[in-house]
């Protein structure tokens, strides 16, 4: 039989693991590119729905290789508000891995619908064996998550989904710059969500988007994120039951700026947060 050594713990008097002269990484990461950038916002007087956010918008669909981006307030909000627009509500189930943050399940009950659990496989994203068997008729999304940016096989999922007649979107939240077979997350099924939260590895505080190669799609998220009000239409005219998720013009200027150094960024939170070895055996994700 094996003996297992025990030494006291710090607090009680043993040797800390870590010392305390070893001063934990400093996050979020900045300089003199968002001082100026909020400086410029804050002297422009143009602090809501200008043109920092039409910028960042610009960026990050080119970056991320999506048609079209709108931003909003969170990921969460991103989620929820794709939901909304695939019309998913009372009645209506959606396909969620249980391997996630919470606001991947809360969004679907937010929008009155089912969550249903399909468990993730050895990537850690959702198990495309076992989605058929958990579709019924009340089925109307799945939603796939890229978890510490190791893609999802959106070519099994997807076509999954066509041949059921139900909507992909992707919570891809973690993955900033991921690509599946050459082309960005997000715009992979009908649309997906970024999240900007401070944790992220490129962040304004909070914030998020959403993106869509589907123009009729972007400017529905777009009309529920901005209380409802259509494209085109006078600013007191509401379409939609929408929400307020706008981004604010600060934090899209900063987001402007975390976008340069995304890299740089990416590879010091990897060094500091090793990636899971789920996402180095993802054929998605260079070893
Ligand atoms: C997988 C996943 N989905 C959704 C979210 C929600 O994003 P936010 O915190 O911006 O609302 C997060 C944030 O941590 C997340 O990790």
């Amino acid at each position: 039989m094996s003996t297992v050594s025990t030494s006291p713990l710090a607090s009680k008097g043993g040797a800390p693991v870590r010392s305390a002269e070893k001063a934990w990484p400093k996050w979020p990461i900045f300089d003199d590119l968002e001082r100026k950038a909020l400086m410029d916002v804050l002297e422009s007087g143009n602090w809501f729905l200008s043109d920092r956010v039409v910028q960042f918008e610009k960026e990050y669909a080119a970056f991320q290789d999506a048609k079209y981006c709108v931003a909003v307030n969170s990921g969460t909000a991103a989620l929820e508000i794709m939901l909304q627009a695939l019309g998913v509500g009372h009645g209506d189930e959606v396909i969620v891995p249980p391997y996630t943050f919470v606001a991947t399940a809360s969004a679907v009950l937010r929008v009155g619908a089912e969550v249903t659990f399909v468990d993730v496989d050895e990537t850690w994203n959702l198990n495309p064996d076992r989605i058929e068997a958990a579709i019924t008729e009340r089925t109307k999304a799945i939603i796939p998550v890229h978890f510490a940016s190791a893609v999802a096989d959106m070519d099994r999922i997807n076509a999954i989904a066509e041949k059921h007649g139900i909507a992909v979107i992707e919570d891809a939240c973690h993955s900033w710059g991921s690509k599946w077979k050459g082309k960005g997350t997000g715009a992979l099924g009908k649309g997906g969500a970024f999240s900007f939260q401070m944790s992220k590895n490129i962040t304004a505080g909070e914030g998020g988007v959403i993106v869509t190669d589907d123009e009729d799609f972007g400017d529905l998220c777009r009309s529920i994120s901005n209380c409802g009000r259509h494209k085109g239409a006078a600013w007191y005219e509401h379409t939609e039951v929408g929400t307020n998720a706008r981004m604010g013009e600060f934090g899209a200027a900063v987001l402007s700026a975390q976008l340069t150094r995304l890299e740089a960024q990416t590879l010091f939170s990897t060094s500091v947060y090793p990636p899971s070895k789920a996402s180095r055996r993802n054929p998605a994700i260079p070893a």
